[in-house]
């Protein structure tokens, strides 16, 4: 290993990186405050949703650890409203907040959201789903190409040969995209020998389930019932499609994708039903997002902030977290391990039917 990143681990950076961030977010804001009383880090938090299990714990951690660190957040939903996000976030700079965590519900119509912040001097991180065309200050996400390499890899190992339906997410949501070039990446060489037949590749308006229920009752109508894996992009899509096998009674009997490690989805892997999910640590998550809010609101450099993602305007500097493909065999290892469901929550629920 070259000796300049031997002595720089991620844990080491991260445990410099939060040093920096306790020892600097309760102190005055600029040189001319000091002598007066400190006044905490004001963090504004939008989120498209919190309709996903995820999203409340994305929203729950990130207050809690922003706490901790002496700042304070003001949260706010747009509840998949381009109009209404951009109204929360003019309103969050009115407030006077030093920084913005934004998880767009547009990826692209949400760089008038960073235009206007910086406008105001308030950097912003594009929070778990990026924001296009603008001079966002950081990405902070998973790799979310690999978790559609998860997904697809996972279904051509069970299903190397066979009709595949692709039930992919909401298309003004960049990740939608992204998870769909992992997918393609795995799925194309096997398309191209012959060996799988795409019967049909539908997206879901704001990610609804009840849209996937629907793309899967008509895509079964369409193929006589013969399809042998669904790729679907997350477990509230899976829970639809599932839904629409079930009707069919071919529950267990097809493959199908998710990602997130709900709980419905990870009690659904156990019962067979849905043939995996991944499991993306919020927790890592939200808990970095609060800490590099405070960073970029002191104005600091986040030195983990290595990678880098194109975003239409330039190379947007990015912390991305691995995901982990999770089925029955590691869901001990992964899910039940790291805390984010215990044994006894996953063995409580009945089945979905
Ligand atoms: C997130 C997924 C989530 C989906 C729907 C995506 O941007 O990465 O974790 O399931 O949005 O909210």
């Amino acid at each position: 290993m070259p000796r300049s990143t031997s002595c720089f681990t991620p844990r080491l950076l991260a445990a410099a990186c939060l040093l920096a961030i306790t020892a600097t977010a309760c102190q005055p804001k600029t040189a001319g405050d000091a002598g007066k009383s400190a006044k905490p880090i004001v963090i504004g938090l939008s989120l498209d949703t919190v309709r996903e299990e995820r999203w409340q714990r994305d929203r729950d951690e990130f207050v809690k650890h922003a706490k901790e660190l002496g700042a304070e957040v003001r949260v706010q939903v747009a509840n998949n409203d381009d109009a209404r996000q951009n109204a929360q976030c003019e309103n969050l700079l009115t407030q006077g907040v030093d920084v913005l965590v934004v998880a767009p519900h547009n990826s692209e119509s949400a760089a008038t959201i960073v235009q206007a912040a910086h406008k105001a001097g308030v950097p912003v991180v594009a929070y778990d789903r990026l924001i296009k065309n603008c001079d966002v200050d950081l990405y902070l996400s998973f790799d979310n190409v690999q978790v559609g390499r998860l997904q697809a890899g996972y279904a051509v190992k069970q299903v190397p040969k066979g009709r595949y339906q692709l039930i992919a997410g909401a298309p003004t949501d960049n990740n939608a995209h992204l998870f769909r070039q992992g997918q393609l990446e795995v799925l194309d060489p096997y398309v191209k020998r012959g060996d799988i037949t795409i019967v049909g590749d539908q997206w879901a308006t704001d990610w609804q389930p009840v849209e996937a229920l629907k793309i899967m009752e008509n895509a079964l109508t369409r193929n006589a019932n013969k399809i042998d894996a669904v790729v679907v992009s997350n477990d509230g899509l899976a829970g639809g499609a599932i839904q629409a096998l079930a009707e069919q009674k071919l529950t267990g009997k097809v493959v199908v994708t998710g990602q997130d490690a709900e709980l419905s989805a990870c009690q659904r892997v156990l019962a067979g039903t849905q043939s995996m999910t991944v499991y993306k640590s919020i927790r890592a998550l939200a808990r970095r997002g609060a800490e590099v809010a405070i960073l970029l609101a002191r104005k600091q450099p986040v030195p983990d902030a290595t990678g880098k993602i194109a975003n239409g305007f330039k190379d947007i500097p990015a912390i991305l977290i691995a995901p982990v493909a999770v089925d029955k065999a590691n869901m001990d290892s992964t899910v039940v391990a790291d805390g984010f469901h215990s044994a006894a929550e996953l063995a409580s629920g009945a089945p979905p039917k």
